[in-house]
């Protein structure tokens, strides 16, 4: 009999991500609508999966190196060039890795050391704070609140440094609150960044998901910036790739080669034939990303209007991704309560706010990276069940 079935220690404080906690709750004879997953529709660019085929009936299915193909590190290097006037190496200084979420959990168990404090965001994507705990470090949360339009105060990020400080985490376009810097608020994070010596991981994957007009401005090209950033990126997002996981990270060529040594002993290397496929991605026609983008600026339309017309439900317009963050505090429940509520009822499931931080609580995330129609449809449906509280 085995009397030794516990998890390590490290994994006491640590939950389920609270994204997928709620696809169990509707009601699976009627028609559920999913507005709760942070993933395009999409499918990849044809021109992408025909490189990913081609790449896999030629053989390509053996380990690549382990930073990644060198032809996709090239091609890399040279989109950091053209996109922000970034120089990196391509064999020094880019990692390819599975997914975003791994190029995150690698900085984070190359850079934290125990008790070391990290600052992130409340709200903030599920991953960094779980993350931050995992490798033993303390998240201190920079509130991302309503009335700043979801944008740290820099009065607050400055007061919640201290000594124990080595780790900031960034990430806008943001999940889940769609917020984005001006080039101003971005320098000024930079500064203090700067000024305290703290190493950045720039969470940029929704780079390219933006609105109005809107520029992203890529952290590290920021004076003092490029030695201290981690610029994370993924083509999840920018070319529906999630299933692919194909992520990357950019560096100084020491954190770079910190995150690669924990890289070979986590997956050793990515997927051989998924890289051919980012590298067909990068090197083909760019045109599938505006058109996506068009369509991700209708549906935001759609659901901002159509949420704001809803009594009790308030929503500022969002800027970048594909989220929207409604207040939801007059309807007087939690936001678990809420998102029960409109599964059952409604059989729509959304988000809690409350998934991404105790700040996110009296807010519901709603993922528009699902049909015009499923979303005409879920919000009449959302109109009609939040009717019912009144
Ligand atoms: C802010 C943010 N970072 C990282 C990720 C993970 O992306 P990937 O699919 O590249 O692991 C996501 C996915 O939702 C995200 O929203």
């Amino acid at each position: 009999m085995i009397s030794n079935l516990k998890p390590a220690e490290r994994l006491k404080n640590i939950k389920p991500s609270g994204i997928r906690r709620f696809f169990a709750l509707t009601d699976k004879k009627s028609q559920t609508i999913y507005l709760s997953v942070g993933e395009p529709d999409f499918t990849p660019p044809r021109h992408v999966l025909d490189a990913y085929t081609k790449a896999a009936l030629e053989g390509k299915t053996h380990y690549a190196p382990t930073n990644g193909i060198p032809e996709l590190r090239e091609e890399l290097a040279k989109k950091a060039f053209s996109d922000y006037g970034l120089t990196y190496d391509p064999a020094s200084e880019i990692l390819v890795t599975t997914g975003a979420t791994e190029a995150i959990f690698l900085a984070l168990m190359s850079l934290v050391n125990p008790g070391d404090e990290v600052i992130t965001t409340d709200p903030g994507f599920v991953l960094y704070a779980p993350g931050v705990r995992l490798v033993g470090g303390v998240p201190v949360f920079v509130p991302l609140l309503e009335e700043n339009n979801f944008k740290p105060s820099l009065g607050d990020v400055t007061s919640l440094i201290t000594k124990k400080s080595r780790v900031m985490i960034l990430n806008f376009p943001n999940n889940p609150t769609g917020a984005v810097l001006s080039y101003d608020e971005i320098a000024a994070l930079a500064k203090i960044a700067v000024e305290h010596d703290l190493i950045v991981i720039s969470d940029e994957v929704y780079e390219k998901i933006l609105y109005d007009g809107a520029k992203h401005y890529c952290l590290a090209a920021f004076p003092g910036m490029r030695e201290r950033t981690l610029v994370v990126n993924s083509f999840s997002k920018t070319y529906a790739m999630t299933g692919m996981r194909l992520g990357y990270v950019y560096g100084p060529k020491e954190l770079i080669a910190a995150l690669w040594l924990v890289h070979q002993y986590v997956v050793a290397c990515v997927d051989t034939v998924a890289q051919y496929g980012a590298l067909a991605a990068l090197q083909g026609p760019q045109g599938s990303i505006s058109q996506m983008v068009r369509e991700f600026d209708r549906r935001r339309r759609l659901v901002c209007k159509r949420i704001n017309e809803i009594e009790g439900v308030e929503c500022g317009v969002p800027k970048g991704a594909f989220y929207a963050f409604p207040n939801i505090k007059a309807l007087g429940k939690t936001s678990e309560a809420f998102v029960e509520f409109l599964a059952k009822e409604a059989n729509v499931v959304a988000v809690p706010g409350s998934a991404f931080g105790s700040r996110g609580e009296g807010y519901l995330r709603i993922s528009y990276a699902a049909a015009y129609e499923q979303l005409v449809e879920a919000l009449d449906r959302i109109e009609k069940a939040v009717k019912k509280l009144g």
